[in-house]
Formats: C-alpha cells, sequence, structure tokens
C-alpha cells in the first residue's frame, strides 16, 4: 500500500528528526501497536531507542516468555531490552480496589512509575515512546466529550510524568492500518494479526478486585479458549476473543459435592475498527467443548457463559 509506505518512511523521518541524538523508551507490551511502534522507532533511533516491558501480571498465559522470545537477544531485532518484573507491585497496588476507572487509573500510574525508574537507571531518556492509536484517543475522550474508558496509555497517564515528551507514532492510525505499517515495516505476520490485548490486561477482565488466585483462574480458562479457537481454525475470523472473570459465584455440582464457585465468560467480538463490534457466531460445539474443559480444569469455576453483547451498548472488554 503506497500510502502506507509513505506514512511509515514520513513518521520514521520525523521521529529522527525530533529525537536528534536524545534517547527514547518505548513502552512494550508484546501487542501488535506497541511492537510496530517499537520496530518503527528502533528503525529511526537505533540504540538511542530502549524497549521496555513490564510484566505487570495481568498478562495471559507464557505471555511473558512469549515477548522474551520476539523482542529478547534471541529474537531478530537488535534492540536494548529490558523485562521488568513487577507482578507484586501491581497486586499490591490493586488489593481492594474495585471501581473500574480507580483500576485502570492505578495500573496506568504504576506502569508510568516503572518507566521512570528504568528510565532514571539509564539516564537522560527525554522521550516516553508509546503504541497509542486512533480509537484510543477518542474513547478516552480527547475528540468527544465524553470519557468511556481511560485508555491506559492516552487518558490515564498521571498529571506529572518524568519524561519531556510522550511519542505516540500511531495516534492516527486505526487498528488496519496499524497492521499494514507492520507488515511495511517486516514485522512478522503472526505478530502483527495478533488480536488485540489492552494494556490494563487481565486487570479490565477480572470483574471487582483482582488477586493473584483470580489472575490465575481467568489465564487458565483462556488459555482453553484461544486453544480450542485456534484448533477450530477461527482465530482469524474472529477479531478478539477471551475469557473473562466475572465477579459472580453460584452454586454448583461436581460429583456428590456441593460447589460455590466463580463464572467465566467468554466474550469474542467481529469488528473492523472495534468501535462497534457484534458478538461473533462461534459454533456451539466449539463453545460446549470450552466450557466442559474449563468447568474440568480450571479450579474454582463451576459455571460458564458466553457473551452476546454487541458494541454498543456494551464495550468490548468488561471494564
Ligand atoms: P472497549 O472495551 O473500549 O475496547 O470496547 C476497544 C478496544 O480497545 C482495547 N482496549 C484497550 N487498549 N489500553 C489499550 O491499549 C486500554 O486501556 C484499553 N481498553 C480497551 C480493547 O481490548 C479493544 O480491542
Amino acid at each position: 500500500d503506497w500510502r502506507m509506505d509513505d506514512f511509515v518512511e514520513r513518521t520514521i523521518n520525523e521521529i529522527r528528526e525530533k529525537v536528534g541524538s536524545g534517547r527514547a523508551l518505548c513502552a512494550l507490551s508484546g501487542g501488535v501497536d506497541s511492537s510496530v511502534a517499537a520496530v518503527m522507532m528502533s528503525k529511526a533511533i537505533g540504540k538511542q531507542l530502549t524497549c521496555v516491558f513490564v510484566d505487570h501480571g495481568l498478562l495471559r498465559k507464557d505471555e511473558g516468555a512469549s515477548v522474551d522470545r520476539v523482542f529478547g537477544p534471541e529474537g531478530p531485532y537488535d534492540l536494548n531490552f529490558v523485562h521488568v518484573d513487577a507482578r507484586e507491585r501491581f497486586y499490591k497496588a490493586l488489593a481492594g480496589v474495585t471501581e473500574p476507572e480507580q483500576k485502570r487509573k492505578i495500573i496506568g500510574e504504576e506502569f508510568i512509575r516503572v518507566f521512570e525508574e528504568e528510565a532514571r537507571k539509564i539516564g537522560a531518556v527525554d522521550y516516553l515512546v508509546q503504541g497509542t492509536i486512533y480509537p484510543d484517543v477518542i474513547e478516552s475522550g480527547l475528540g468527544k466529550s465524553a470519557v468511556i474508558k481511560s485508555h491506559h496509555n492516552v487518558g490515564g497517564l498521571p498529571d506529572h510524568v518524568d519524561f519531556k515528551e510522550i511519542i505516540e507514532p500511531l495516534r492516527m492510525l486505526f487498528k488496519d492500518e496499524v497492521r499494514q505499517a507492520g507488515l511495511e515495516l517486516g514485522i512478522p505476520e503472526e505478530l502483527v494479526f495478533r488480536q488485540p490485548f489492552p494494556g490494563p490486561g487481565l486487570g479490565i477482565r477480572i470483574i471487582g478486585e483482582v488477586t493473584a488466585e483470580k489472575v490465575k483462574i481467568v489465564q487458565d480458562a483462556d488459555a482453553i479458549y484461544r486453544e480450542e479457537i485456534a484448533a477450530a481454525g477461527l482465530d482469524r475470523q474472529v477479531s478478539q476473543y477471551f475469557a473473562a472473570l466475572t465477579n459472580m459465584r453460584s452454586v454448583g455440582v461436581m460429583g456428590d459435592f456441593r460447589t460455590y464457585d466463580y463464572a467465566i465468560a467468554l466474550r469474542g467480538v467481529t469488528t473492523s475498527d472495534f468501535m462497534t463490534a457484534e458478538a461473533a457466531q462461534i459454533p456451539w460445539e466449539v463453545l460446549q467443548k470450552c466450557m466442559n474443559r474449563i468447568v474440568n480444569e480450571v479450579d474454582h469455576v463451576n459455571r460458564v457463559f458466553y457473551d452476546l453483547t454487541s458494541k454498543p451498548p456494551g464495550t468490548i472488554e468488561m471494564e
């Protein structure tokens, strides 16, 4: 696509000019947006860039290892890459907090503090790079009067930040354009076509208080769901799909025993721009298989729901 080709080249030149001989730190989550932003930045300023991946304890199962494989020293890119294990720190900050916007704020704030600490270790880092895309910008209320959700990489930034400037090279792009830019940059297809994963991660897929135990439940259920969707060959057809943990417990029976356990909600949507979405028509047999495996393999889950809600009135994530 010639327009995307042009956009990528123009943006790389603009970044190079802006940063000069300075240093930048890129908040890398391993998702499509931040990966494209990181590769673009690295093409622009090479080793003046450090990519920092923060494991906030709200990642999908095995995600940390897969980010290490792509961006770590073994991977195809020649980058400065730092992996920070901040799990305990985030769980502590989130303990007892149930209000969704409050949770987003705390996660956004902790993230920034971790990046600031890493920047101080490197020294003289003026720029923070984020993979914010256009829908994040508008839904955070910068283009609209009502804040729908403060996407943590935009509206959730605390008032005082230790960086001179935030660079958001993708802020004018929609998701499909980010993917095109990724292909232009030679990023592997399996990364470019990954489904989106929000910055606050499982924190907004666990309704109510976040605990390490709940994270484990939703990770295990989600891993089963992803496995079955892939096995059914549906992973490119469903735009985004995941398991969430409802804040509901109910009575069930397992063998001869009464249970009182959590309900998992499976979500799957088709959409072109993530601004509106429809519930995906996942075949009944696939959902049934997921249900069976989840109640049998994941402790403390005795019920599985499929979320039929479109956006609007629902949003894609639960919080
Ligand atoms: P919602 O739930 O607002 O989600 O319908 C729309 C799309 O945005 C993703 N999302 C986020 N991405 N930081 C992100 O980077 C966030 O805070 C955030 N909140 C939602 C969501 O996964 C979906 O693709």
